[in-house]
C-alpha cells in the first residue's frame, strides 16, 4: 500500500495543476453555488475578509469587488499552482493578499469581519481545531460563511459519473469517518457540531441546491466530470486501457439533453464569532 499523502502534497500534485487548468470552466459550472455563497456571506464595503482554501481565487476576486477599495481580502491556500493562477488574474476593488499557508494553523490577525470558503474547509486533519483557528482570525461579531457538499447520493453531478466509472474500475477504500474529503461535512448535524465546538455562535446550516451546466454535450460534460472532483481520483494511477474504458462509460452515462445539466446539493453554514 502506498503511504497516504498529505493534503498539502495532494493539492500541489497534478491535482492542483488540473484544477488550475480547469479554472475558468470550473468557475462557470459552480457559478450558481458561488452566487449563493456570496449572498449568504454578504460582504459589505470596507470590510476585511478571509478566503479559506481560496484555490484559483474566484471567491476572493468576486468579494473584492463588493468590498471596494476600502476593504481588504486575505486569501489563503496550500496549493502553489492554484495560488499562482489566482495572483495572475485581473483584480479590482479591495486589495487582495494571497498567502501560501495552512489555514488550520496560520496565525491570522484577529481583525477580519468575515471568513468565507467555497469548498475549501473539508480537507482539514482536525476540523474543530482548524475552525477555531479561523474563528480567532475574526473580530468579535465577525461572520463565517462556508459552502460544503452534501452527501454523494444527493449530488448527481458526481454520482452519475462515479456509478458509471465503478462499472469498470475498482471501488476505492472508504474515507475514514471524520477524515478529509469532499463529503466530510455531508452530515448537517456533524457540521453544526464542529462549528459550535470551535467556539462559533448562531450556527445555521441551510441547504443550497442548483442545477449545474456541465457542458454543451455529453462529451464535454463527461470531460468535466473526469477532470475535477471525486471521479477524477478514481481513474488516477490506472493503466491507460482501463482509464479509457472508464472514461467512455462516464461519457455514455451523461444525459443526452443539450446542454447537460445535473443537480448539486450543498450546505451553506453560517456562524458568528461571539468573542
Ligand atoms: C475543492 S478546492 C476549492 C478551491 C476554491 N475555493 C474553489 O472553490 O475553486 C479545495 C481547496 O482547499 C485548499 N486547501 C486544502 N486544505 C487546506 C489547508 N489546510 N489550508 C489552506 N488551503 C487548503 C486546496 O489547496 C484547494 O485549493
Amino acid at each position: 500500500m502506498p503511504e497516504p499523502i498529505s493534503q498539502t502534497e495532494y493539492w500541489n500534485s497534478e491535482v492542483g495543476e488540473r484544477w488550475t487548468a480547469m479554472q475558468a470552466e470550473l468557475d462557470r459550472v459552480f457559478a450558481p453555488l458561488t452566487a449563493a455563497l456570496l449572498d449568504g456571506a454578504a460582504p459589505r464595503p470596507g470590510e476585511r475578509m478571509l478566503d479559506i482554501g481560496c484555490g484559483c481565487g474566484e471567491t476572493a476576486l468576486l468579494a473584492a469587488g463588493r468590498l471596494g477599495p476600502d476593504g481588504g481580502v486575505t486569501a489563503v491556500d496550500v496549493s502553489r499552482p492554484m495560488l499562482a493562477r489566482a495572483r495572475a488574474r485581473p483584480a479590482s476593488g479591495a486589495p487582495i493578499t494571497w498567502i501560501e499557508a495552512d489555514a488550520q494553523t496560520h496565525p491570522f490577525a484577529p481583525e477580519h469581519d468575515l471568513a468565507l470558503s467555497r469548498f475549501g474547509v473539508m480537507f482539514f486533519d482536525d476540523s474543530r481545531a482548524a475552525f477555531a483557528t479561523i474563528r480567532r482570525g475574526l473580530r468579535p461579531g465577525g461572520r463565517l460563511a462556508v459552502l460544503c457538499w452534501r452527501a454523494l447520493q444527493e449530488n448527481p453531478w458526481v454520482s452519475v459519473a462515479r456509478d458509471a466509472a465503478l462499472g469498470v474500475v475498482p471501488e476505492p477504500a472508504p474515507v475514514p469517518p471524520g477524515g478529509p474529503g469532499p463529503f466530510r461535512f455531508a452530515d448537517r448535524d456533524g457540521l453544526a457540531a464542529v462549528l459550535a465546538g470551535a467556539g462559533f455562535a448562531d450556527v445555521a446550516v441551510a441547504p443550497v441546491d442548483a442545477l449545474l451546466t456541465l457542458g454543451d454535450d455529453a462529451d464535454e460534460a463527461g470531460r468535466f466530470c473526469l477532470t475535477v472532483g471525486p471521479v477524477a481520483g478514481l481513474l488516477r494511477d490506472l493503466d491507460e486501457a482501463l482509464r479509457d474504458r472508464a472514461a467512455a462509460a462516464v461519457r455514455a452515462a451523461m444525459p443526452r439533453e443539450r446542454p447537460v445539466r445535473l443537480g448539486a446539493a450543498c450546505w451553506l453554514a453560517t456562524a458568528v464569532n461571539p468573542a
